[in-house]
């Protein structure tokens, strides 16, 4: 658990709210705690360590039941709110033990799933920031992952990033920097007022920070895509940028790290996710079971292109090869959890061409809608799709 004098011990965003969709059970990590972020659905939001107490499983890759998580290997169930042990199909007719995953407080403002890693009686109030709270609208960007320290981003954004030679696309314009605190940093292009982004940071491990981006402005219709596509740019080159100089400087260091306690779930590696999966389970998640349409031959599979809308490129993905592969090889963040079609995480917005469903998360209503899918194992139906990224 993180040490109440740490920076862990303030509000940190999370994830956009939009990716708690219906049933999606979202995993991030937060100074090198692993969560579980998700939304019952009365709504209530819920960030939990993301563990099993029974046996440590990784609750991200269990199953969402409206008002509870269930864990996927022995399938006792915990209730929203307090993380309380519901049921057990062990005993279906016992009480519960009296055992809890670990929950952490939540507040959910200005489009984002905030938490701090202290006792609820003991978290600091949340402050919400005053750039965020106006009455302009907001597009938000797709986070993105830079393998940088939060520290180290955050000094870059707010000290020199217009004076160094690796932010050209920044440098173009004329702007000014604010540490806004909190991990936050606010963008402003000193002759456009409409031009204004302000950066979130979440520290996720040593070495590892998400960075999320809101635009704030007044847009309308198609111009939203436009500023969306813009700033997402121009955080990619951000991105690269500092990690660029994240791995040319000494003095971008991890040191604040350095004296952390370990994780808190050293043993749920990922490589005991398919050990933990039931026989039911493992065979929901083989190829054959999600494309029980019976029209996929795998010997057939076929390359296709995917355009990205936000960030305007175009990319090929071959057959035999994933699309979050494809997604990941250049760069482009997409949150994922069980990379097995199963939690939702991965959700993603079809804007065009017809997904070839392999998940089984979506119900048959939202397969035929075909305006989402799961990047981890689904592909296109034709040659092209269109997606919200
Ligand atoms: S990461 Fe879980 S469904 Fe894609």
């Amino acid at each position: 658990m993180a040490d109440k004098d740490s920076s862990a011990f303030t509000w940190f965003a999370l994830c956009d709210v939009d990716q708690l969709g219906e049933r999606a059970i979202y995993h991030t990590e937060l100074h090198g705690n692993e969560l579980v972020v998700w939304r019952a659905e009365d709504g209530v939001v819920n960030v939990w360590e993301n563990r099993c107490p029974h046996r440590g499983v990784r609750l991200s890759i269990g199953h969402h039941r409206g008002d509870a998580l269930q864990c996927q290997y022995h399938g006792w169930q915990f209730g929203s709110g307090d993380g309380g042990c519901r049921f057990v199909p062990a005993h279906p007719d016992g009480a519960a033990p009296p055992v809890a995953v670990k929950t952490w407080p939540v507040q959910v403002r200005d489009g984002f799933v905030w938490t701090c890693l202290a006792q609820s009686d003991e978290a600091p109030p949340f402050v919400p920031l005053d750039e965020l709270e106006d009455d302009r609208q907001q597009v938000r960007l797709r986070t993105v992952a830079i393998d940088a320290c939060a520290d180290d981003v955050q000094r870059a954004l707010s000290a020199y990033c217009f004076d160094h030679a690796d932010f050209d696309a920044w440098r173009t314009t004329d702007c000014v920097a604010f540490d806004l605190g909190a991990h936050a940093v606010l963008i402003e292009q000193l002759d456009d007022a409409a031009q204004r982004v302000v950066f979130l940071m979440q520290p996720a491990r040593a070495g590892r920070t998400y960075l999320h981006g809101i635009a704030l402005g007044a847009f309308a219709g198609e111009e939203r895509l436009a500023v969306q596509r813009h700033h997402q740019q121009r955080l990619n080159a951000l991105r690269d940028a500092l990690e660029q100089q994240a791995a040319r400087d000494e003095h971008l260091s991890c040191d604040r790290f350095a004296d952390q306690p370990p994780p808190v779930m050293p043993h749920a590696q990922p490589s005991t996710q398919a050990v933990f999966l039931s026989p039911a389970m493992a065979r929901a998640v083989s190829a054959e079971a999600a494309c029980a349409s019976g029209t996929i031959d795998h010997a057939d599979e076929h390359a296709f292109t995917v355009h990205l809308a936000r960030s305007d490129r175009t990319l090929s993905v071959p057959a035999g090869v994933s699309l979050l592969q494809t997604l990941r090889e250049h760069r482009i963040d997409v949150p994922t959890s069980c990379e097995q079609g199963v939690c939702g995480t991965c959700r993603t917005r079809v804007l065009d061409g017809t997904p070839l469903h392999r998940d089984v998360f979506l119900t048959p209503q939202e397969r035929a809608a075909g305006d989402c899918m799961m990047v981890c194992v689904s592909r296109a139906c034709g040659a092209a799709l269109t997606l919200d990224l």
